[in-house]
């Protein structure tokens, strides 16, 4: 551990759009992909891992537009130890400025036995040539031995020590399942410190899962031993359970820079409006007591609790709701409010919003505050990520009716509009008005999916809340995912579909990765 009382510089990788993006459900279109890493880079990110190039033409697009277009982060392509893999990451990398290509191989007896069938000998020599071949194209590499925490520790350090005398820069130490505890975390990154002759010429990095509910303690505890570098994702989204949480690892190292003695690059009020996208993005909800970006975060309903906040906010908070974006007053606008407050509170609320943007915004906000007295901010929220969508309607919504009694077929008439011409269908079929509605649209559109989830939550507090709608299906093998905001929650419903159905016309469903890899 450092006895030094200056503060360490701690690099924030972030592998949302690897990691995060490559577990179930969490798939991004490529505009999708470039929102989320524009947002990084405001964010602070210092590392954006934008894919694994070779698993799919969708990954590898990602990688190209990202490091082509993206500036202020480098940008970061994931490549196994093997040539074809190397070769097509550095393919898409290439025509960025600042880039990092990222090899891996694993080094744990189990992977080196069941998965690769490989002695420790060909390891390294395998880990040495993808480390060689990645530095023929770029200096700056990075070398993980998946796996790391469960990998003999002299083993890891020989491993270890190879790589960075054939070039690597970061070695980042994996802790691929999980399973590490913050104690012997520690050790593994002291072991590294202490018995690597060369370590000084690397970074050392962590990239924690989270199967235990320890990503967050084991990359804290890491950075004690030395570490300099974390990877992370928003929201913790990842394989299984997940990856360390970005926002919780970088609020405990501020709020406890007393004990840690580390800083990072992140902008902390961008976490929340960085959380809300990528949520919004890849239909991952937030838990409501989610540390630092959840609802509940920052509420507090207990008396005692209140009459502190009241006397002094430090007796029951430890760290301020607007340092990590959170508006500490949640300023209610209503119907006579003008564009000039929507834009202030929209700013506020981290969103940057074109003058066309807040066009249509404003006229969304105007209706919605026709049906609901206040509007708070996470409607605004709500409205703003409705109306940022990438995907241009085919299929608008003109009109619904639907007739419902208990013991009944439902009944649903639905019109909608393509252009200028206007259908309408009308559907008696199902077991509740949002499945009749469905129908009428699938048939009007001539489009038949398969709805795999369905969710409804209330954007904010009382009985006028909007709700938002998720809705993921189906359609010719691919997945794909819609969102809908109204008061009423059959119209979100129904507006998730039809986003479903405009997502299907424009091709904008998950990216087909290579299941092989
Ligand atoms: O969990 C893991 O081991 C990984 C590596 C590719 C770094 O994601
Ligand atoms: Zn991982």
């Amino acid at each position: 551990m450092s006895t030094s009382n200056t503060t360490r510089q701690i690099t924030i990788f972030d592998t949302t759009l690897r990691d995060g993006e490559q577990s179930p459900g969490c798939s991004m279109n490529l505009s999708e992909k470039l929102e989320v890493a524009q947002a990084l880079v405001d964010l602070g990110v210092d590392v954006i891992e934008a894919g694994f190039p070779i698993t799919s033409v969708g990954d590898f697009q990602a990688v190209r537009e990202i490091a082509n277009s993206v500036t202020g982060s480098t940008i970061c392509g994931l490549a196994r130890c093997r040539e074809p893999d190397i070769d097509r990451a550095w393919e898409a990398l290439q025509g960025g400025d600042d880039v990092r290509i990222h090899v891996f191989l694993a080094t744990s007896a189990i992977h080196r036995e069941f998965k690769l069938r490989m002695g420790k000998e060909e390891i390294i020599r395998r880990a040495v040539d993808g480390v060689k071949r990645a530095k023929s194209y770029c200096d700056n590499i990075e070398f993980s031995p998946e796996d790391a925490a469960r990998t003999e520790v002299d083993f890891l350090c020989q491993v270890v020590e190879a790589a960075i005398d054939a070039g690597a820069t970061t070695v980042n130490i994996p802790d691929t399942v999980g399973y590490a505890t913050p104690a012997h975390f520690s050790s593994v990154i002291s072991s590294l410190v202490n018995r690597v002759p060369n370590i000084d010429k690397a970074v050392i990095s962590v990239h924690c899962h989270n199967d235990l509910g320890l990503a967050v303690a084991n990359s804290l505890a890491a950075v004690e031993s030395g570490a300099g570098q974390i990877e992370c994702t928003v929201n913790g989204l990842g394989e299984r359970a997940g990856n360390c949480s970005l926002e919780e690892v970088v609020m405990a190292m501020r709020t406890r820079n007393d004990y840690y003695k580390v800083d990072t690059r992140i902008n902390t009020p961008r976490l929340v409006p960085t959380s809300r996208l990528v949520s919004n993005i890849t239909g991952m909800l937030v838990q409501r007591n989610k540390a630092i970006v959840g609802r509940n975060a920052f509420a507090h309903e207990a008396g005692i609790h209140q009459d502190g906040m009241l006397k002094e906010s430090t007796t029951y908070e430890i760290m301020r709701p607007q340092d990590v974006g959170f508006m500490r007053t949640d300023l209610v606008l209503g119907k006579h409010s003008g564009r000039a407050a929507l834009a202030d509170r929209a700013k506020a609320l981290g969103y940057h919003l074109n003058d066309e943007q807040l066009v249509s915004v404003f006229e969304a906000f105007k209706s919605l505050a026709d049906k609901k007295k206040d509007v708070y901010d996470g409607d605004i929220a709500a409205l703003i990520e409705q109306q940022n969508t990438t995907i241009v309607d085919q299929w608008k919504l003109v009109t619904y009716e639907i007739q419902s009694t208990s013991g009944n077929t439902p009944t649903a008439t639905i019109t909608l509009s393509h252009g200028d011409q206007e259908t309408t269908a009308t559907k008696s079929c199902g077991d509740g008005p949002l499945d009749a509605l469905f129908s009428a649209i699938e048939e009007i559109t001539g489009k038949a999916v398969v709805v795999r989830d369905f969710r409804v939550q209330s954007a904010t507090r009382g009985k006028d809340a909007q709700g938002e709608s998720i809705i993921e299906a189906e359609f010719n093998g691919r997945m794909y995912r819609g969102r809908g905001v109204s008061t009423d929650t059959v119209e979100a419903g129904t507006r998730a579909f039809l986003n479903v159905i405009n997502r299907i016309e424009v091709g904008a469903g998950e990216s087909d990765r290579n299941e092989a890899i």
